[in-house]
């Protein structure tokens, strides 16, 4: 278990907190010397003389993703000062001071208490720290024989703006939105022997159980195969015929009684990808337990959205299978019955996203909601295009402005792409069925799926979100994003969230 993180927020003299290490901000000011950035010019007035020759010798330059641990000495109370990289002194934005709380959060050693003295003068730079920090203190240890807990017990945030009800209602909001991430990651990161569809669905229920606090609940109802056969969920009953693990689809409501709009989130939850009988080569199989990121990333994000009680009414779909080959499993050439009643030829079982999405967006746009978003890691196409940072976002220009905006905000890079009309005639160019599942054209298949997908939406406003670069990081961690699962598109949902209820 990892240890339990408090966080307070108050002002406080850096130089004169007890606590084990202090972390204070470094900015580049043009081509002179490195600068200590707002907040801690206690600590810079404490060392005087003293830092500008500490950080020349040890070549640090104020980079964003620099840190430098400073003895203290008698200089200050804490036991040692952690200097960290803010980037140019022009350019510390939100999102600057997130990645260099994550940063800082990694390079604790053992600390059992912390003080973040960087800037934050503003609730909305309260929140970026917090969720910085909260963020890139995250570690995935569940596996790992004997593992010592490592997260800090003690967060302060010293801030001037401490008794800002704002502020603290940032620092809070920050808490409960990287929790949720931190669900999101733990789903994505463990593995598919352990993550079945029921396992996953299991979990879900578990959570929604675990729920504390006032106010309406979120509902979750699980559908397993008898009940979706009897919805003719076609899709995605043959993507999980395969495996000896059933399918499931979990549908999560969240109901505030002062609703201001209606949102629906729809995420794929293939808890492995193999292929299936269009099987894939070993190496492109060995990450595929993060086949469910969408699914965790609209999971959590509608989970977040009810506990900080946003007034938006939300329907989360995740339908979840394993895609395996065997003697049941669902073949190239078969047809399909979806849900809304559409047909589908099925022409490679590895293009298995689009088909439990149709059944899960058809189900979706049948409630009539306001918008309906839907987030996949969909394709290796869509990679090809924007590489493992961006996710690609289609749909109509409204819908996907509004979650590229979210996006931004939430600091999460996202790029819009089309659905041309070629792509739109190539889905419907099926021998036999009324939609083609995948063609054999290489180019943009990130646009044909998305193409598929629209099929399925009919008329309602629709956004869709192909993460499967961002959603897995197989590099080092970096800011405040770990390596393996980073839980992307959580907090990019949520802002979106938040966004209709201004208007
Ligand atoms: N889950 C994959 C997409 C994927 C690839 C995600 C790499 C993350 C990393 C998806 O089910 C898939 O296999 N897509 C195929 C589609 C093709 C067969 C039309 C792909 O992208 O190659
Ligand atoms: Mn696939
Ligand atoms: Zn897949």
């Amino acid at each position: 278990m990892p240890r339990v993180t408090t966080y307070t927020l108050r002002k406080g003299s850096p130089a004169k907190t007890r606590t084990d290490v202090v972390v204070v901000g470094v900015v580049r000011r043009g081509e002179g010397a490195p600068a200590v950035a707002a907040g801690g010019e206690e600590v810079a007035a404490a060392y005087g003389r003293r830092l500008s020759p500490l950080l020349s010798a040890s070549a640090f330059r104020g980079d964003l993703g620099e840190v430098l641990r400073v003895p203290t000495g008698d200089t200050l109370r804490a036991g040692q000062l952690l200097l960290v990289g803010l980037g140019a002194d022009e350019a510390v934005d939100d999102d600057a001071l997130r990645r260099a709380a994550g940063t800082a959060a990694r390079h604790l050693g053992n600390a059992a208490s912390v003080s973040l003295a960087l800037p934050m003068t503003t609730p909305a730079q309260v929140g970026a720290v917090a969720e910085g920090f909260a963020g890139g203190s995250y570690s995935f240890t569940r596996y790992k024989s004997g593992a010592e807990p490592t997260a800090v017990g003690e967060v302060s945030l010293l801030s001037p703006v401490a008794r800002d009800p704002e502020a603290v209602a940032a620092l809070e909001r920050a808490e409960v939105l990287a929790a949720h991430v931190a669900h999101a990651r733990d789903w994505v990161n463990t593995p598919p022997n352990d993550l079945t569809p029921a396992a996953f669905a299991d979990a879900v229920v578990a959570l929604a159980a675990a729920q504390k606090g006032r106010g309406p609940k979120v509902e979750v109802e699980v559908l397993g195969p008898d009940e979706l056969r009897e919805l003719s969920c076609g899709g995605v009953l043959g993507v999980g015929q395969g495996s000896a693990n059933e399918p499931r689809l979990v549908k999560l409501t969240w109901r505030p009684a002062d609703a201001a709009a209606r949102l629906a989130l729809v995420g794929k939850g293939i808890t492995y990808d193999s292929g299936g009988l269009t099987i894939k080569p070993g190496s492109s199989m060995t990450t595929m337990k993060y086949d469910m990121g969408g699914a965790a990333t609209v999971l959590a994000a509608t989970f977040a959205i009810a506990a900080l009680g946003l007034p938006v009414e939300v329907t989360c779909y995740a339908p979840m299978a394993e895609n395996m080959p065997s003697g049941s499993a669902m073949r190239p050439g078969d047809v399909l019955t979806m849900h809304d009643g559409q047909t589908v030829e099925v022409t490679n079982t590895d293009a298995e996203g689009r088909l439990l999405l149709a059944d899960a967006l058809a189900m979706a746009v049948a409630e009539r909601p306001d918008a309906v978003v839907d987030a996949a890691t969909l394709t290796g196409a869509c990679m090809v295009a924007l590489g493992d940072r961006y996710a690609g976002v289609f749909g109509d220009d409204a819908t996907a402005g509004g979650v590229l905006a979210a996006a931004e905000q939430a600091g999460e890079l996202a790029w819009r792409l089309p659905i041309p009309e070629q792509s739109r005639t190539a889905v419907g160019e099926s021998p036999v069925a009324d939609v083609l599942q995948s063609n054999w054209v290489r180019w943009g298949g990130a646009l044909f799926a998305a193409a598929f997908l629209e099929r399925f939406v009919g008329d309602t406003p629709w956004a869709h979100v192909d993460l499967a670069g961002p959603a897995w990081n197989t590099g080092g961690a970096s800011g405040h994003v770990p390596s393996g699962a980073t839980g992307y598109g959580v907090s990019t949902l949520v802002q979106y969230a938040a966004s209709l209820v201004v208007d």
